[in-house]
């Protein structure tokens, strides 16, 4: 067993912990970064499937992301804009593919007048809701004890907009079906990414992406950090001193003694770390309240984007469709058509049910739907399965159930004495996006350097 001591070990190299690293490093702190896999990245990773570089999860950047814009900045990566000139398609509830422009779906009119008042209706009770507090909104219980679909259900009678409005934030983003989580949970969503408006625009939510993938930023952070950086070394159990004097981490064949522990792991892989002391049991109770959604990314893959010759933009949505939502998703540079798409929830699991051929052809005929039946023949073809994945374990990323954002969210972020958590799922804004993990962890950090500065200085008055 190796052991050594450091100022901060930081469990995680996803885009948060290495965001903290990093931000510790720079500010003369000594790190040591632990890391499961035998990558870094975690929900970001760029892979080459077929010959083709496919983002498998997180990609898309969009302009209110002010600390991921910065990052990109500083690590000087470049972005480019999703194609999206032409027309977008929906598919109504009798299966009728339809061309529109804009963000109001080609519903019956008074359908579409309905989506655009819920929309107005939405946009006001979040720009009440902080999304840094959440749960201190003056009717938050309330909130929180209704699910998004009845909430929805009290302030409309129209089955079409109820269910095109439930799209923007159940499918699209919580990957959880409406009625799984709440009114609160939706708004807080909604005012973490400035308005839902702004997710109701697939221009502005899926406006950039990153040139060579956003692991890139992952990847950097790492090769700044060198070999402070160790990869496939779950953590297994962290002692911690409850006065706050120090931590040490576990892995299968090295101890890491350290003043402060960052737990960047997504929420519900917590309890794969065995806590001494067990943790306070707020934190614990909170912790099982949290779960990952749950969405299959499908990428196929065609010698050219054929939809752009039909003068379609290649963005699709449908709430009646296996794939609810699609975009054109052709690399930087690269003459070959790509088409993402996105299966949540129950969905998803549907298909998971199916085999592999059978899964295949219901997300291409459900592609055809939008774009004709050339989508039915890709070159390449690829699920991304983050379900699978012992280190994640859904995505995009985890929220609370019913009741829990106002019950517990305030004791997320709480340090227990020496031990931080961070990830993109306990961000206020940014929240689920990489966004928000740099936020996080530029947050912990500056804790920790806080906590540091005030030790030192105490020290240096005993001394005196
Ligand atoms: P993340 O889960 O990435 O990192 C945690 C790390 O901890 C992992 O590397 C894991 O292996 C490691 N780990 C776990 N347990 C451990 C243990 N016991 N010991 C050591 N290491 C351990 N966001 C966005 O902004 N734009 C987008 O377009 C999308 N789209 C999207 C699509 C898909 C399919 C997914 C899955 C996700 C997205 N997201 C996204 C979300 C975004 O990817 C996500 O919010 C962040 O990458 C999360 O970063 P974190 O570092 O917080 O967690």
């Amino acid at each position: 067993m190796f052991t050594e001591s450091t100022d901060v070990v930081v469990i995680g190299a996803g885009v948060t912990g290495l965001t903290a690293a990093t931000r510790l490093r720079r500010a003369g702190l000594s790190v040591r970064v632990l890391e499961a896999r035998d990558r870094v990245g975690g929900r970001l990773h760029t892979d080459v499937v077929d010959g083709v570089p496919l983002e498998i999860g997180g990609q898309w950047v969009s302009p209110d992301q002010d600390a991921l814009i910065e990052t990109l900045a500083e690590l000087g990566l470049e972005t480019f804009s999703r194609f999206r000139d032409g027309d977008s398609v929906y598919v109504g509830p009798d299966g009728t593919a339809r061309r529109f422009i804009g963000d109001i779906f080609p519903a019956p009119e008074k359908t579409q007048r309905e989506i655009e008042r819920l929309i107005e209706v939405i946009d006001a009770r979040a720009a009440e809701v902080d999304p840094e507090a959440p749960w201190a909104h003056p009717r938050a219980t309330e909130l929180d004890s209704i699910s998004f679909w009845d909430w929805l259900g009290q302030h409309t009678s129209d089955a079409e907009a109820r269910e095109n409005v439930s799209l923007f934030i159940a499918e699209a983003m919580m990957t959880k079906p409406s009625h799984a989580f709440s009114a609160l949970q939706a708004l807080f969503f909604a005012a973490s990414a400035g308005s839902f408006s702004h997710l109701v625009d697939a221009d502005f939510i899926l406006d950039k992406r990153v040139v060579g993938g956003l692991q890139q930023v992952p990847l950097r952070l790492a090769a700044e950090l060198g070999d402070a950086v160790l990869l496939e070394r779950p953590v297994h159990r962290v002692e911690w001193d409850e006065r706050g004097e120090g931590v040490v981490v576990h892995t299968t064949d090295r101890t890491v003694a350290a003043r402060f522990a960052v737990v960047a792991v997504p929420p519900v892989l917590y309890p794969r770390i065995g806590f001494s002391p067990a943790l306070p049991r707020l934190v614990q109770q909170a912790h099982q309240h949290q779960s990952f959604g749950l969405v299959i990314k499908v990428h196929a893959v065609y010698e050219r984007p054929f939809w752009r010759e039909a003068g379609l933009s290649g963005t699709a949505f449908s709430p009646y469709q296996v794939v609810h939502e699609a975009y054109d998703n052709s690399n930087h540079g690269d003459g070959r058509g790509i088409l993402v798409g996105f299966a949540s929830d129950v969905r998803a699991d549907a298909l998971f049910g199916l085999g592999a051929a059978e899964r295949k052809q219901r997300v291409l005929e459900s592609l055809a739907a939008y774009y004709g039946a050339e989508a039915l023949t890709p070159v390449v073809y690829y699920e991304s399965d983050w379900a699978a994945e012992e280190w994640t374990r859904g995505a995009y990323a985890t929220s609370f159930d019913l009741g829990g954002l106002s019950r517990y969210g305030a004791a997320q972020r709480v340090p227990v004495g020496p031990v931080h958590f961070a990830s993109s799922d306990l961000a206020g804004k940014g929240f689920q996006h990489v966004d928000g993990g740099i936020r996080v962890g530029r947050e912990v950090a500056d804790a920790i350097l806080a906590a540091t500065t005030t030790t030192a200085a105490t020290d240096q008055a005993r001394a005196s």
